[in-house]
């Protein structure tokens, strides 16, 4: 397995995975990415967020489907659906917003980062139907649906996506367009 020397390492290495081995994930390794997540911060520290582990084939074939007929996440071993409890979250962010998309969208990206040094695939799919995801799963009144990632070792090395420039996305001391 490769070696990181740095988060940067493991942050430029992570890509958008779109195929998996068929290759189950070894109990460590979910452990260690599980936890990841389990550490990431959160507004308040209120840890609004629940993760469904889905391994049954015939139900990651009826998510993909909900997901807008992603057909390549039948092929990872293993579906993770991140939740959040709106009520649980901080909901005056900034005087108006709900942490739970924050809250969620953090921890995923400490999951999928410890994916990456482990060798493992993830996709963020944020594209879903939530209402056919929740009949899935069970998932109650209250309950939100932010995002899902298969995990899986990697059958591709992944497209490298090109990002605008630091000049173009900071400016010092008032914003400027
Ligand atoms: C909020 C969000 C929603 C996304 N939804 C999807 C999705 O439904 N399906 C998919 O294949 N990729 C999805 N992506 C992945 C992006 O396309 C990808 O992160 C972006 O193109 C950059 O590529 P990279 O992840 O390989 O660096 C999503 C990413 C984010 C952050």
């Amino acid at each position: 397995m490769k070696q990181f020397n740095s988060i940067m390492d493991v942050i430029e290495r992570r890509r958008s995975i779109r195929s998996y081995k068929p290759q189950e994930v070894k109990e460590a390794d979910l452990n260690y990415v599980l936890q990841a997540f389990r550490k990431a911060p959160s507004a308040k520290n209120l840890q609004p967020w629940k993760l469904v582990l889905v391994k049954d084939k015939k139900k990651i074939n009826d998510l993909s489907i909900a997901c807008n007929n992603q057909t390549f996440l039948i092929e990872a071993p293993l579906l993770i659906v991140a939740c959040a409890s709106e009520n649980e979250a901080y909901g005056v962010m900034g005087g108006y917003m709900n942490s739970y998309p924050i809250d969620v969208g953090i921890a995923m990206d400490h999951l999928m980062l410890a994916a990456t040094e482990r060798g493992l695939g993830t996709c963020w799919i944020g594209s879903f139907k939530e209402k056919l995801v929740k009949d899935l799963l069970d998932i109650p009144e209250g309950i939100r649906v932010v995002a899902l990632t298969p995990l899986g070792f990697p059958a591709e090395e992944g497209e490298i996506k090109s990002r605008k420039p630091l000049s173009k996305i900071i400016c010092y001391d008032k914003y400027i367009e």
